[in-house]
């Protein structure tokens, strides 16, 4: 059976309610489109732990604080649809624009922790606009589950608190980062980059893999990521916006090694941005 194409809010709504019959689950795996293995990783895991899988793609406007990013984000309905139907999804929702902030549309989710930091110190307003479309989806859906990637931990993170503040009745199910061979962690912005690019960027997830390993020989955390960042930053390719340890659920900066820690980057690589982040 092909994948069934939703567009409609009335109409996810009804299909989901129909899948829940007879004490079925429901999971969502929430995208922009534009999908790579990740993505279906994310709706493998989904199949996991659900009866029934629903994909949304929505290229959400009030998340991009850049509007050439927003009018270039790379994403190719049929494309997507066919890896959808393959990966053995039940839906697909994919609603319009318009359908998701009509003419009239004023209200915003506005987060006020894991902000400030990371990504947020660099895109302001980003994950106000991710937390409203993610709110927005999970009433439209009713799913009794939700997977994200860890690959957008700050995100992961903000959408976990979200659900509890909001007592939205959904379990968040988190799935780890899938990375290309040469260890560059999958993104749909990485079809942006050059030739010349594509073959550099993997030098940012061995950048960290290499602080990881200087930490655990006994650097201090400030003197490995700063000496790495000069080595990834000389030859002029990599500009970094970040490279920093966190700890805990509430991402806290350390100076020092504590329990939980995570190494996290975002570097431009020839006009894409890249994140990535890993477990020390
Ligand atoms: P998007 O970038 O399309 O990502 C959709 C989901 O795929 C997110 O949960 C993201 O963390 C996950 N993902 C992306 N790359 C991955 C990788 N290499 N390995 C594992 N998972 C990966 O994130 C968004 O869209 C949007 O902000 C969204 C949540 C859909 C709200 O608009």
């Amino acid at each position: 059976m092909s994948v069934e194409i939703i567009r409609d809010v009335t109409g996810i709504r009804a299909r989901a309610t129909e899948l829940k019959k007879n004490n079925k689950t429901v999971c969502l795996v929430p995208t922009m489109g534009g999908l790579h293995a990740g993505h279906l990783s994310l709706i493998a895991k989904a199949r996991e732990v659900a009866d029934h899988v629903v994909v949304s793609i929505f290229v959400n406007p009030k998340q991009f604080n850049n509007p050439d990013d927003l009018k270039t984000y790379p994403s190719d309905e049929e494309d997507d649809v066919k890896s959808i139907e393959k990966e053995g999804a039940d839906v697909v929702f994919i609603p319009s624009v318009e359908e998701m902030y009509p003419q009239e549309f004023a209200t915003d989710v506005k987060v006020t922790a894991g902000i400030d930091i990371l990504c947020d110190a660099h895109r302001p307003g980003h994950f106000g606009g991710v937390a409203t479309v993610v709110t927005k989806l999970f009433l439209q859906v009713g799913a009794d589950y939700a997977c994200f990637g860890e690959k957008d931990y700050q995100q992961l993170f903000i959408i976990e608190r979200l659900v509890d503040d909001l007592n939205i009745p959904i379990k968040i199910i988190p799935a780890p980062t899938v990375r290309e061979k040469d260890g560059l962690a999958m993104s749909s912005r990485n079809a942006r980059l050059k030739k010349a690019d594509r073959k550099l960027a993997p030098k940012l997830h061995k950048t960290m893999q290499k602080i990881k390993e200087d930490i655990h020989n006994g650097v201090d955390i400030e003197t490995a990521c700063a000496a790495n960042q000069q080595k990834l930053e000389s030859t002029g390719d990599f500009k970094v916006e970040y490279l920093e340890v966190r700890c805990g659920k509430k991402m806290v900066l350390m100076k020092e090694l504590g329990s939980e820690c995570r190494l996290f980057a975002a570097a431009w690589l020839g006009g894409v941005r890249l994140i990535d982040n890993i477990k020390l």
